[in-house]
């Protein structure tokens, strides 16, 4: 099974076509009968049964042909009883019954507002559901203290929660990379996460940092929110230190799917083109009405890596997250290694390996090179 796991999950071509069946292109994401119930599985902190959804869900995604009936599906990996139950309702019916009913139940739907809300994770919305809070006016008098990430997610609700575009990503890139070269010239700066997988929109936009001497790009994050709070584009941010040093994961046995790089989970202001030229002031003006004001909130990650770990930080934050899940239990059951956004250990040899590139990676753990658009999974 190791053997079709391997090439379920990383040789497969770049572009697939569809189980068009299940998938057509013009269904959004979130409407996928399998990502519906792993997302539900999530909400319910039932993060086994979510993952095991979302494998399945990869899976067909990955199919190259049309799906016409569970039988074409014997054999495959990754499909458990209730996923098959599942595609086999929506074959014969054009939906799942436990989908629709998942999708109109107030719980869900209401775990989905409440966690739609930077900041905001699994076990507190679950806790305002119990108190009956289902909407963001029920929070909003319900007399709760909210820490700063979530008044902050709040404030910008409507603008966290519209995709980020890819012209959107590119003009926060300008911006980054304005803000990084002039504390610290000579320093990189890497698009990673889902828009460097290819992806046309995305919930935020990420960045990676480093600088080819290593030791330069210590404290960075620092000066990039001192930069881009002079500029005033900086909405909010938490940055954390680097903590690898005090204890690295050993070999790997940090739990953790956190990493320990310099970082700074921020929201900035992006200032719409067609709106460049207009007066400041007036631009301040129009904070206080967010469905016409000129610039938008945007997430933005920006995570800093000395450059002897820069490849392990590439490769852990471009994603998919369940791509890097997966390539994580390969290198353990597989090849006895430890992998993470920092290094990778061989339990056999008791001694890390070095890579300078994500394809040396790859290679270290016996796999063939899947480029960033093949890692969607
Ligand atoms: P969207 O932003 O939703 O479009 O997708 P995305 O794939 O870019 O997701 P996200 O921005 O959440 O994360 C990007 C990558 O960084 C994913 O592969 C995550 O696994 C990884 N990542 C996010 N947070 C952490 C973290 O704290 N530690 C590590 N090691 N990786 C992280
Ligand atoms: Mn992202
Ligand atoms: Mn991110």
């Amino acid at each position: 099974s190791s053997r079709v796991l391997k090439r379920q999950c990383f040789q497969r071509p770049a572009t697939r076509v569809r189980g068009a069946l299940l998938y057509p292109d013009t269904i959004p994401f979130s409407l996928i009968p399998l990502a519906v119930l792993a997302e539900s599985a999530e909400l319910n902190g039932d993060e086994g049964r979510a993952v095991a959804f979302r494998r399945s869900e990869a899976l067909l995604r990955s199919l190259d042909r049309r799906v016409q009936g569970v039988a074409e599906l014997r054999g495959l990996p990754c499909l458990g009883e209730h996923s098959r139950r599942v595609i086999q309702d929506v074959l014969d019916n054009g939906e799942s019954s436990e989908v629709e009913e998942t999708k109109s139940s107030s719980r869900y739907k209401a775990m989905k507002v409440l966690t739609g809300i930077f900041g905001v994770g699994v076990k507190t919305a679950k806790r305002w559901f119990t108190e009956g809070i289902c909407s963001l006016a029920q929070l909003e008098t319900s007399g709760h203290t909210l820490n700063p990430a979530q008044q902050a997610g709040l404030k910008y609700y409507a603008d966290l929660n519209q995709p980020v575009t890819r012209d959107e990503a590119d003009a926060i890139s300008v911006t980054v990379e304005e803000a990084v070269c002039s504390v610290l010239p000579g320093a990189q700066v890497t698009l990673a996460g889902g828009f460097r997988r290819g992806k046309t929109s995305g919930h935020d936009v990420d960045f990676l940092i480093t600088h080819p001497d290593e030791g330069k790009e210590e404290g960075l994050v620092h000066k990039v929110t001192a930069c881009l709070e002079s500029r005033g584009v900086l909405l909010y941010h938490q940055t954390t230190r680097n903590t690898y040093q005090e204890s690295p994961e050993g070999a790997g046995r940090s739990r953790s799917n956190m990493d320990r790089f310099e970082r700074c989970f921020s929201i900035l202001k992006l200032v719409q083109e067609q709106a460049k030229d207009q007066d400041p002031v007036q631009v301040e003006a129009d904070q206080t009405d967010s469905g016409c004001r000129p610039w938008r909130a945007v997430r933005v990650d920006l995570v800093v890596s000395p450059i002897s770990q820069f490849a392990f930080a590439l490769l852990g934050w471009t994603g998919s997250k369940l791509f890097e899940r997966e390539m994580r239990r390969w290198a353990v059951h597989e090849k006895s290694m430890s992998l993470s956004s920092h290094a990778l250990y061989d339990n056999n040899q008791k001694r890390y390996l070095t890579a300078s590139s994500e394809e040396e990676i790859f290679a270290h753990l016996g796999l063939e090179y899947v480029s960033p658009s093949g890692r969607n999974a």
